[in-house]
């Protein structure tokens, strides 16, 4: 595999439809389409000849208060990997990507939301230093920790 990390442009937006349904999600799809834009959203792809294979974003400005700080603390959003291509160190090396983004954006904390039942995500931010429990609380979709990562 060659595989890349790269910014994906605002109006590659579309092609994330190659790792998650964006018409079944369409009011996700709107939301992260209009952050793009704004510039409050950037997402990282990573890609192998072409072909995506993982996405992962950082959000500036949450509606949820205590995920982000302007200029201090940023939101790491939307982390999938293709089925197909799980456990291989993607989704390792794409939270690893950007930890590095936000540090050389002067950055000083990242924070997470996981449901409490998603054993593989909660290991995969744990191991990478999200240890810090801001929150655990419960939503429609189930009980959900908010972690934080120095960095
Ligand atoms: C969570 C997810 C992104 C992990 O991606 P991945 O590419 O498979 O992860 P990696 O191969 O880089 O794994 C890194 C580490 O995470 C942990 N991990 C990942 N998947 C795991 C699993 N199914 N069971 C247990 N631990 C797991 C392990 O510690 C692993 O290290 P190891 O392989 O050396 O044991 C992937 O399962 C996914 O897309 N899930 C659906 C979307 C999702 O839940 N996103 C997170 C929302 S908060």
């Amino acid at each position: 595999m060659r595989m890349q990390i790269k910014t994906l442009a605002v109006e590659d937006f579309p092609r994330c439809a190659e790792l998650w349904d964006l018409k079944k999600q369409r009011t996700l799809a709107e939301r992260f389409y209009s952050e793009l834009q704004s510039g409050n959203r950037v997402t990282y792809v990573c890609e192998d000849e072409g072909v995506l294979l993982g996405e992962i974003s950082l959000v500036f400005k949450m509606e949820e208060s205590d995920y982000t700080i302007a200029g201090k603390r940023a939101y790491v959003s939307h982390l999938v990997v293709k089925k197909e291509h799980r456990r291989k160190g993607i989704g390792k090396a794409l939270v690893e990507y950007v930890i590095e983004q936000a540090k050389q954006m002067g950055l000083r904390e990242l924070t997470i939301g996981v449901d409490l039942d998603n054993y593989p995500a909660l290991k995969l931010y744990t191991g990478a230093g999200f240890d810090r429990v801001l929150l655990i609380d419960e939503d429609k979709q189930g009980r959900y920790v908010k972690l934080m990562k120095p960095l």
